[in-house]
């Protein structure tokens, strides 16, 4: 039987049909942007942690607003279209009229683009995503871009993506003063909104439901590493190449995954230890368990001398970052001995 319906569906490049969890957004910034057809113009500014649907949103209302409206709509990202020039040659372009192949000047485009919005019959909504990107740079383009309603007749409306609330206050007073924008928060995800998400997704890429727990075990993954659906998807996706000869995507597959992610971890932070650490590691490295007088004494005979208290200290930070498990003895009479060894993969978190 076959497995995908859809295996585009787990790329974090795909729009999805639906955006569980977003639709008081969407439908709030779609209210605000339909108001271009009356003639209003309103700039919004959208801003939340990474990952957590804003981009996709905005792509949302466009392809609705594409397919059911009189708005037309443009798509930038400033990491793509990083200058002045090269973001209002985008949008003349992206409007349907050519640049001469010589170049222009921005002030030129700007120019072309005025001339290209008197005879729009539309209202426009242009996306800057990532805004950021151009707000440490060059902001003179939004300032060219937010004056651009005193020269046409169909409103041009701005919208802002970042992943900070305080971004705008980096902005030059002229521009701050000209924003009249609308702020709109996306807080990230819970668990069960993110499983929620994540089971449309897999509506839409599996033939057969992924067994039992499958769904959980990636949100909660994606949850506990800062909300990022992105996490939750990758996860998936990488689970469902190992399941495909299995026919039905499992929690065993999900695990194989997550326990990889893992050991690569570990062994990014082993690859970055140097000296007395990486030594210990080394020792360690056969998962033996040592008592800390053991350890010492076989640093020293490797390695060359060093006091047992510095040799604690760095024992010590090797536990906080997670590599190395301590254990104490409960007998107290003989005096209380420390075994120490290095994490086992699978429980290395
Ligand atoms: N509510 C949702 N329903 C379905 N998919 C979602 C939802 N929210 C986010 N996603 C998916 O998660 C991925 C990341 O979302 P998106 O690109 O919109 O994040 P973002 O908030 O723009 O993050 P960044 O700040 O890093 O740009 C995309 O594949 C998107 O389709
Ligand atoms: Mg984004």
């Amino acid at each position: 039987m076959q497995f995908f319906k859809n295996q585009e569906a787990l790329s974090p490049e795909y729009l999805p049909e639906i955006l569980p969890h977003r639709e008081a957004q969407i439908k709030y910034i779609a209210d605000i942007l339909s108001r271009t057809t009356k003639g209003l113009s309103q700039n919004i500014f959208i801003f939340g942690s990474p990952g957590i649907g804003k981009t996709a949103s905005i792509k949302f209302i466009f392809r609705q607003f594409q397919e059911y409206s009189n708005i037309d709509t443009i798509y930038i990202n400033t990491w793509d279209y990083n200058t002045p020039l090269a973001i209002l040659t985008k949008i003349v372009i992206s409007l349907n009229y050519p640049i001469p192949r010589r170049g222009l000047s921005k002030d030129e485009v700007l120019e072309k683009l005025i001339e290209v919005l008197k005879k729009l019959k539309k209202g426009l909504v242009i996306c800057l995503d990532e805004v950021d990107q151009l707000f440490s740079k060059d902001q003179s383009v939004l300032y060219d871009l937010l004056r651009i309603n005193q020269y046409v007749d169909m409103p041009v409306c701005i919208v802002m993506i970042s992943n900070y609330k305080d971004i705008l206050l980096k902005l030059e007073p002229r521009i701050q003063s000209s924003l009249n924008v609308e702020e709109v928060e996306f807080k990230p995800y819970t668990l069960e909104e993110m499983k929620d998400i994540l089971n449309e997704r897999c509506k839409e890429a599996f033939v057969e439901k992924p067994e039992e727990g499958v769904v959980l075990i990636c949100a909660n993954h994606a949850i506990t590493r800062g909300g990022d659906v992105r996490i939750g998807l990758e996860c998936l996706r990488k689970a469902s190449i190992i399941a495909e000869h299995d026919g039905k995507l499992k929690v065993e597959h999900v695990r194989k995954v997550l326990n990889q992610i893992k050991s690569v971890k570990m062994d990014l932070m082993k690859s970055n230890l140097q000296g007395v650490e990486k030594n210990l590691v080394d020792i360690l490295s056969n998962y033996k368990t040592f008592t800390s007088t053991e350890l010492w004494k076989e640093y020293c005979d490797r390695f060359g001398g060093i006091s047992q208290n510095a040799l604690t200290e760095h024992i010590k930070r090797l536990q906080q970052i997670g590599l190395i498990s301590i254990k104490e003895s409960r007998k107290e009479s003989r005096g209380r001995k420390v075994f120490i060894r290095l994490m086992k993969r699978k429980k290395f978190k």
